[in-house]
């Protein structure tokens, strides 16, 4: 009786002591396991008398079972500490400022560039992308500019050889439609195009957007209507547009078309350079010997023509004064546009 009372005194207090699952486990072996204590006691059986044997195997299994609670309620708090020092190790001020995560937004030319080609869509208008890389025919010739023409100068370009360059213009796209389209036409054709030029106000890099309507007595009153109605879109409704006279040999008649100044809605500011008037585009009526070359009859059809840079609208809309913060891909500059 007084081994067993050692021993579950020894067990309690082993048990009691212990700090971690692992060296509980040590201890329930010792006394408990295969070859524990008190599992050693149960072997001694066959040297007790036979009339003792039944009491004492009965005292030596409850001693078991006794100790094995014991154990068991250790266990049981052991593993509630270890759960709840992990809670505490992995817990999170959630009253912390959280990390905000950054969201990136459109462009400011491609803000423009889907404005533009979305109030052109809702007038009817289809959109077609030629190529960057095109040859002295499409860029030049077809557009009724011959070799040598000092007319060239306007659009002087990086040559690759004497017959590819990069387009200096979106004016290319005009032809390659009509090479492939019968009327009635109503296209826009937007993308890059190259010039040997580079200030505050010319990028070497630039964008344009064509547009093109071809269709039987299509005039000029057509293309007054159709600008007049893109420049209320773009801008906004109380903006006017006037045409001037000009020379462009795609188009005959040619016009340079200006807008009310949209800082000073006509009053004169620095913007139009106290004009009231500011110039976005040039446009014509379709140069018959342009329609001839790429194959549409004049004598049947009549077509109208514009083109656009998207940097130049981009910057009246914005007032931005030089381009070249269009291409530095500074963030600060760029948030500042619509981020959707
Ligand atoms: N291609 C001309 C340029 O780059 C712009 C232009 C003017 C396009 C008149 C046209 C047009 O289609 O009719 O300066």
């Amino acid at each position: 009786m007084q081994e067993f009372d050692e021993l579950r005194k020894q067990a309690k207090t082993e048990a009691e002591n212990t700090v971690s699952l692992g060296a509980l486990n040590d201890v329930r072996a010792k006394f408990i396991g295969k070859n524990g204590e008190i599992t050693a006691l149960l072997r001694q059986m066959k040297d007790i008398p036979f009339e003792e044997r039944a009491s004492f195997g009965k005292k030596v299994n409850d001693l078991k079972e006794e100790v094995s609670a014991i154990f068991e309620k250790k266990e049981r708090e052991l593993k509630e500490k270890e759960r709840e020092d992990r809670f505490k190790k992995e817990a999170v001020d959630i009253t912390l400022p959280g990390n905000a995560v950054k969201v990136g937004g459109a462009h400011p030319l491609n803000i423009v560039k889907n404005k533009i080609i979305d109030a052109f869509c809702g007038l009817g208008f289809e959109v077609f992308e030629g190529p960057e890389i095109d040859s002295d025919y499409y860029c030049f010739q077809a557009l009724n500019i011959p070799k040598d023409h000092p007319a060239r100068d306007m659009q002087d370009t990086f040559y690759i050889n004497d017959n590819i360059l990069l387009r200096p213009h979106t004016s290319p796209g005009q032809v390659r439609t009509m090479e492939n389209k019968k009327p009635p036409i109503k296209i826009l054709s937007p993308g890059r195009v190259y010039r040997a030029d580079d200030d505050a106000s010319h990028s070497p890099m630039f964008h344009q957007i064509e547009g093109l309507v071809v269709d039987k007595g299509v005039s000029l009153c057509d293309l007054k209507g159709l600008l007049d109605t893109f420049v209320k879109l773009i801008f906004d409704e109380d903006t006017k547009t006037r045409f001037r006279p000009s020379y462009f040999p795609f188009t005959e008649p040619s016009v340079e078309v200006d807008v009310t100044c949209c800082k000073c809605h006509g009053k004169g500011c620095g913007l139009c350079k106290n004009t009231g008037w500011i110039e976005i585009l040039g446009a014509g009526v379709v140069n018959k010997n342009v329609l001839k070359m790429s194959g549409i009859d004049p004598e049947v059809y009549s077509g109208l023509a514009f083109g656009l840079g998207i940097e130049r609208i981009a910057m009246i809309k914005y007032g931005i004064s030089d381009i070249r913060t269009l291409f530095e891909s500074n963030v600060r500059f760029l948030e500042q546009f619509d981020r959707r």
